[in-house]
């Protein structure tokens, strides 16, 4: 099996790859480029950097697999791939803590205001009025999405004393109880909630969940969290609900475009970002990359992925 390893992969998934197929690691193709390589393999890794667009797939000549080192494969059109008899596969669980603690960790520093103190300490200022925050104990988080990001990001929030409401259409009163959360619609869990964080794939009935009206319900004050995809919530509604003080604050990992330029949550100091970084673990790359090479080590060998 020859396969193309199209975005940064950890090297012992690499080197997994290695042992049983023919790999090359070409990273930063132009989609032309891609189109132009794509007929040559049997099998295409990526990241979130590839876009497996319907010309990618349509140029391939012998390839059976995409695999995606990680969770969203919300870069690759998956209608094309299935028409063509091509399996898209990912790997659930590899970076499901990363993307928590990430998650946390941007809600922690939203609370305490801790980027923008950091940078105005670096360049001489020191103010500690200015950056006064807010705790999370006895504060409501919403949780919209209870899948495994969801879910952890929940269940480590209780430990700060938060009283915990989660919209998922998918999980029972049962699951619910058992993770010791509760469950409501989303309307209350917007409308209730000190933070809130977003936690469901990007998909046509989740692109724009969050949205002006949206915004209206939310008490004023709310902080608002999104290291799942860009375009969960609205990124103009979002910006401009924090210009108008509505929202006290955002943290947000993810972009509708990536790299973000020209996005309107770019700018405004009390919107923190990071890069995209929710997986950006050694622990959760060397996960994602090993998942990966073995589900497409066991087609080579006529096997079935587990996560097609
Ligand atoms: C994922 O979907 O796995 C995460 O967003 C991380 C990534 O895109 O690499």
């Amino acid at each position: 099996m020859k396969v193309l390893v199209s975005d940064s992969l950890a090297e012992d998934g690499v080197k997994r790859l290695q042992s049983g197929a023919d790999v090359d690691v070409i990273t930063n193709l132009s989609p032309e480029e891609l189109i132009q390589k794509i007929p040559d393999y049997d099998a295409l890794v990526i990241r979130s950097g590839t876009k497996v667009t319907a010309d990618v797939i349509n140029a391939a000549k012998r390839l059976k697999v995409i695999g995606r080192a990680g969770v969203g494969i919300d870069n690759v059109d998956v209608e094309a791939a299935t028409k063509k008899g091509i399996i898209v596969l990912n790997t659930p669980g590899g970076n499901t803590i990363s993307a928590a603690e990430h998650t946390i960790a941007m809600m922690l520093a939203l609370a305490r205001n801790i980027p923008q103190a950091n940078s105005a300490l670096h360049q001489g200022e020191w103010n500690r009025k200015k950056y006064t925050g807010v705790e999370f104990f006895n504060k409501t988080l919403g949780v919209v999405g209870l899948g495994r990001v969801g879910a952890e990001v929940a269940t480590r929030m209780k430990s700060f004393g938060m009283r915990i409401l989660a919209y998922d259409p998918f999980v029972t009163e049962e699951k619910a109880q058992q993770m010791g959360l509760t469950l409501a619609n989303l309307e209350t869990v917007l409308r209730e909630g000190d933070f809130i964080t977003v936690h469901t794939p990007l998909t046509n009935e989740t692109r724009n969940l969050i949205d002006d009206d949206e915004f209206k319900i939310m008490k004023d004050g709310v902080r608002i969290v999104n290291c799942a995809r860009g375009g969960i919530i609205n990124e103009a509604a979002l910006a401009k609900a924090v210009a108008e003080g509505k929202v006290a604050g955002a943290a947000v990992d993810v972009f509708t475009k990536e790299p973000p330029t020209g996005n309107p949550l770019l700018g405004q100091e009390r919107i923190i970002t990071t890069p995209h970084l929710g997986a950006s673990t050694a622990e959760a790359q060397v996960n994602v990359a090993l998942a990966v090479a073995d589900q497409i080590l066991a087609i080579a060998k006529g096997g079935l992925p587990t996560n097609a």
